[in-house]
């Protein structure tokens, strides 16, 4: 579904990703580990446009979308999760979800109703400012602005960072869900057990190159994966 072929981002003359290339299969979940810096951000950001000027390509379902802007490529049906889970703090749930559906107005009051069963906290919350909602609250709300595109394929950026354990576990639940009910996810961590567990394919990221990949339940066995990402 997703084609990456020898991607590569130079930021002046610093490269940060160097000949990146991995597939997404269609209702597969693939996650990319990487620690801080290893240009993780910067991968997601080059797949939705809004890092231009890559070399090499992006294919999605068949077609090159290397280049094309960042609305584009939303409507093809690529959603981003961003990292730091922004949601605008001073609008409401509702207004944070009616940006997230601007690619289709029509679709909007649907699919509003539709996250909020899937998510009922936001649900009970729909007129709260997103900026007085607890953190795990605000990563519920900003993965459901995401869906709110009717994506195909939904890319996380660090979900799990900066939440509690059980809130991290709760997100782990979500990501499955969507898988379940048919969406193609691309997940990106620095917590590699996280992001191992829910995967069912595994790309390493290091200094902006690919290093190793594999099916993640033979990675999460892997001596150096086990020592370099675990601390096992
Ligand atoms: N806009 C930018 N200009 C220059 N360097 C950047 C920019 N954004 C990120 N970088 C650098 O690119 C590298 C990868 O960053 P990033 O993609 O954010 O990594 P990760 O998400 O894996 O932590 C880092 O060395 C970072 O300093
Ligand atoms: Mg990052």
């Amino acid at each position: 579904m997703l084609r990456i072929n020898s991607l590569g981002v130079k930021f002046g003359s610093a490269t940060i990703l160097s000949d990146v290339s991995f597939q997404v299969s269609e209702k597969n979940c693939v996650s990319i580990i990487g620690a801080n810096g290893a240009g993780k951000t910067t991968l997601l950001k080059t797949i939705s446009g809004i890092v231009s000027n890559p070399t090499g390509t992006i294919e999605f379902q068949g077609e090159n979308i290397t280049g094309k802007r960042p609305d584009e490529i939303v409507k093809r049906g690529i959603a981003h999760c961003p990292e730091g889970r922004r949601v605008f703090p001073a609008m409401s749930v509702r207004e944070n979800l009616e940006l997230g559906g601007l690619v289709n107005r029509a679709e909007t009051p649907r699919l509003i109703k539709e996250v909020c069963e899937l998510f009922p906290r936001l649900g009970e919350r729909i007129d709260q400012l997103a900026g007085t909602m607890s953190g795990g609250e605000q990563q519920m709300l900003a993965i459901a602005r995401a869906l709110m595109s009717s994506p195909k394929i939904v890319m996380f950026d660090e979900p799990s960072l900066g939440l509690a354990p059980n809130i991290v576990e709760e997100v782990g639940h979500i990501i499955l869900d969507l898988k379940a009910r048919g969406n193609t996810i691309l997940l990106v961590e620095q917590n590699a057990f996280m992001a191992m567990s829910i995967s069912d394919y595994t790309y390493v990221l290091e200094n902006g190159e690919i290093k190793r990949h594999g099916p993640s339940a033979e990675l999460l066995k892997d001596d150096y994966i086990r020592q370099a990402y675990l601390g096992i």
